[in-house]
C-alpha cells in the first residue's frame, strides 16, 4: 500500500500595508516603469511594526487548519521556512506552535533562502511518507523589508512581506509524487545577508542587509531552473504536456516566463502574484498555491510543480497531484 502527503488545507497572509513602485520613486533614483519592465512587480506589502514572522504565520495557518477541518491538536510536524525568523532561538516553529496552543508536536525552522517552503514540503513529505508523521504544516513567513536597505535601488524595488501555508495528510490516494532539492555553497557572493551580530573582525561593519549581484544572480537562476524542470519530470516519467500548474517562485516574471517556455506551457498555466507581492523569498510559492486553489484554478487531481530558487544557491520542486 502506498503512503502518499496529500494536501489537505491552505492559507495565505499578506500585511495590509502596500508599497508603489511610484512611492519607492520618491526616496531612490528608480521609476515604476523601469521597475515593472525588468521585474514584472509594481507593488509589495509591507509588515507592520508589531508583526513577526510567526504572528503571520499563525494567520496564515489557521486558515490551512480550517480548511483542512482539523483540530490543531492533530499536526504531528511543524516545519517553518524563514530567513526573517522573530529571534535566533526559540525556531519560529516554536513559537508558532505556542500560538496554535499545540502541546505536544516537533516544531523546527528551515533555513535555504527562497527555496525555503520547497525544502520544507521535501522534509515534510519524508516524515509522512515514512510513517513518522500524520500531518505535517509547513509554512513558508518572511519580513524581507526588514532585511532590505531602503536607499539601495538594486534591491529595494523586488522584496515583499507575506506568509504562505500548506497543511500535508497522510494518504492512500496520490498526493506529493517527488521533491527535489539541491544546494551549492560556492555562489555566497552573489547573494547574501550579513548577520552583524555573529561578525568576525574581517567582516565587522557589515550591515544587515542583503546584497546581490542581481545579473548574475539572475542567469544562474534561469538555467538552474530549466534543469529543475528536466529532473523532475524524467523521475516521473512525465511529459511537459502532463503538467497543468507551474507554481514557481515570484522573483522576476523574466524568470518565471523562461521557465514556462521551457516547458512549453502558456502564462495561463502559471499561478504569477509578484506584481502586487513582489518576492516575499520563502512564502512565495506557498502564497502562489494559496491563492490559486482557493480562487478555483487549481483543482483536485490536477498535476502542480512547483519549483523555487534563492540564495546559497539552493533551488527545488515539487511536483504534485492536487
Ligand atoms: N532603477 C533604475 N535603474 C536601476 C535600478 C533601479 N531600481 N537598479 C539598477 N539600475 C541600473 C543599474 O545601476 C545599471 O546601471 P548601469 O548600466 O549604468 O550600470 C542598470 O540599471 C542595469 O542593471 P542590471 O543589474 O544589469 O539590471 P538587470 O536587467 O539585471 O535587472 C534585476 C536587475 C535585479 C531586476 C535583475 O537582475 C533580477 O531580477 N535579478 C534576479 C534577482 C533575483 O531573482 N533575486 C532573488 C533570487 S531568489
Amino acid at each position: 500500500m502506498n503512503r502518499y502527503s496529500r494536501v489537505i488545507g491552505t492559507g495565505g497572509y499578506l500585511p495590509e500595508e502596500i508599497l508603489t513602485n511610484d512611492q519607492i520613486s520618491e526616496t531612490v533614483d528608480t521609476s515604476d516603469s523601469w521597475i515593472y519592465e525588468r521585474t514584472g512587480i509594481k507593488s509589495r506589502r509591507i509588515a507592520g511594526p508589531n508583526e513577526t514572522a510567526s504572528s503571520m504565520a499563525e494567520i496564515a495557518a489557521r486558515q490551512a487548519i480550517e480548511a483542512a477541518q482539523i483540530d490543531p491538536e492533530e499536526i504531528d510536524l511543524i516545519v517553518v521556512a524563514t530567513g526573517t525568523p522573530d529571534r535566533v532561538y526559540p525556531s519560529t516553529g516554536c513559537l508558532l506552535q505556542q500560538r496554535l496552543g499545540i502541546k505536544q508536536c516537533m516544531a523546527f525552522d528551515v533555513q535555504a533562502a527562497c527555496s525555503g517552503s520547497i525544502f520544507a514540503l521535501s522534509i515534510a513529505d519524508q516524515y509522512v511518507k515514512s510513517g513518522a508523521a500524520q500531518k505535517v504544516l509547513v509554512i513558508g513567513t518572511e519580513i524581507c523589508s526588514r532585511l532590505v536597505d531602503w536607499t539601495d535601488r538594486t534591491t529595494c524595488i523586488l522584496f515583499g512581506d507575506g506568509a504562505g501555508a500548506v497543511l500535508l495528510g497522510a494518504s492512500e490516494e496520490t498526493g506529493i509524487l517527488s521533491t527535489h532539492i539541491h544546494s551549492d555553497g560556492e555562489y555566497e557572493d552573489l547573494l547574501y545577508c550579513p548577520n552583524p551580530q555573529a561578525a568576525t573582525e574581517a567582516n565587522k561593519g557589515e550591515s544587515g542587509f542583503i546584497s546581490m549581484r542581481g545579473n548574475e544572480v539572475f542567469k544562474v537562476a534561469v538555467n538552474t531552473l530549466g534543469r529543475i524542470v528536466d529532473e523532475t519530470l524524467e523521475a516521473n516519467r512525465l511529459d511537459k504536456s502532463d503538467i497543468d500548474w507551474l507554481v514557481p517562485h515570484q522573483a522576476n516574471i523574466r524568470i518565471i516566463a523562461a521557465t514556462a517556455k521551457k516547458l512549453k506551457m502558456s502564462m495561463e498555466q502559471v499561478v504569477v502574484t509578484l506584481e502586487n507581492q513582489g518576492n516575499t523569498s520563502s512564502a512565495s510559492v506557498l502564497l502562489a498555491f494559496n491563492e490559486a486553489v482557493r480562487d478555483g484554478r487549481i483543482r483536485r487531481n490536477q498535476v502542480v510543480l512547483l519549483e523555487a530558487f534563492g540564495a546559497g544557491f539552493t533551488w527545488g520542486s515539487v511536483l504534485l497531484k492536487y
